[in-house]
């Protein structure tokens, strides 16, 4: 025993110094080539790197390959979902119990004292970690990759593209958006305080996405002035928000997201329904729209990959430079 970890030792000591003394001898090797080599020559190296060496994800939907593949790892593996199983675990809880836990108990291992309020750095509220608010909008949760992968493609959207959702929630969609997107670029309205703060609270920091900063402004229905005015959108969409919303708004909000919409390639869609347009009159609401530089492209469902449903979408353009 003692034999063996005494060479342990001598092993954990030598090998730092080993990596110490190699990276000293190429620290200097480095120096001593840079003062006796010329300057270098201009540099030949491509200009654009390629998609996969930078890790931006090239396709936004589920390929045929991809269900192929997990089907084939669910039959390799021998896996079989047993009839209407919705499993008790050790310990069945509802969302409210879990909570209570949460709070009550801490699991086994926590700080006390003053030291439970110095090993957290971002504290995150009981009610956010038992994820109540997956269920305060649209159910499953797992729906909001339908949405984004739709609107993706439907927009032709790349990761330098701009995006604004009204209305974004709890992020159940922006979340796909914003990990899809390079930094920056997608913006949301939102006026709900408590979906506000389950985005900023758990699912950006949860899923890893703070560092994506997306801005994510609270405020009413259709103001969009914190945006800036100068802001041009690739894709603007509201999910399930202009059909709770008076029409006489629904048009003021079109008006300002009209003029923040790219010409011709932009995109805003629109889910559910477009009562607003339609309640007018189909020729009264084409002209509406042509008074705001809008065009009325078409009604587009897409199949959910988990479940048989689909959403229904109305796209719009930019007809005006
Ligand atoms: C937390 O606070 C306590 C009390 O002030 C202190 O003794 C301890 O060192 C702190 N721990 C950390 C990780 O900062």
């Amino acid at each position: 025993m003692a034999i063996s970890s005494s060479s342990t030792k001598g092993v954990v000591i030598s090998f730092p110094l080993l990596i110490l003394s190699v990276s000293a001898a190429a620290i200097s090797l480095f120096f001593l080539s840079a003062l006796f080599s010329s300057p270098p020559p201009p540099c030949s190296c491509p200009t654009t790197t390629s998609a996969a060496a930078r890790d931006i994800p090239t396709t936004t939907t589920t390929r045929l390959e991809d269900i192929e593949w997990v089907k084939n790892q669910i039959e390799a593996n021998g896996l079989h979902m047993a009839d209407n199983v919705l499993r008790k675990g050790i310990n069945p809880r509802t969302r409210e119990k879990q909570l209570q836990d949460l709070l009550q108990f801490k699991g086994i291992s926590h700080y006390e004292d003053q030291e439970a309020s110095n090993h957290t750095a971002l504290p995150c509220p009981g009610e956010l970690l038992v994820e109540q608010h997956h269920s305060n909008y649209g159910e499953p949760w797992a729906g909001g990759r339908d949405v984004f992968e739709f609107l993706a493609e439907a927009a032709h959207l790349r990761p330098d593209s701009r995006v604004l959702e009204i209305g974004c929630g709890t992020l159940r969609v922006g979340l796909h958006f914003i990990r899809f997107l390079n930094p920056d670029l997608f913006h949301c309205l939102e006026r709900d305080e408590l979906s506000l703060m389950a985005s900023f609270r758990y699912e950006l920091p949860s899923q890893g996405l703070l560092s994506k900063r997306p801005l994510i402004v609270r405020g009413e229905d259709m103001d969009f002035s914190k945006f800036g005015s100068g802001t041009m959108y690739d894709l603007i969409y509201a999910s399930a928000v202009f059909l709770h919303i008076p029409d006489n708004l629904v048009w003021v909000g079109l008006e300002g997201l009209a003029k923040r919409l790219k010409p011709f390639d932009g995109r805003i869609f629109v889910s559910h329904n477009i009562k607003f347009c339609s309640r007018l009159g189909g020729e009264e609401c084409t002209k509406r729209l042509s008074s705001l530089g809008l065009e009325y492209i078409g009604k587009f469902t897409h199949d959910s990959l988990l479940f048989n449903h689909y959403e229904i979408w109305f796209g719009f353009k930019r007809t005006k430079g």
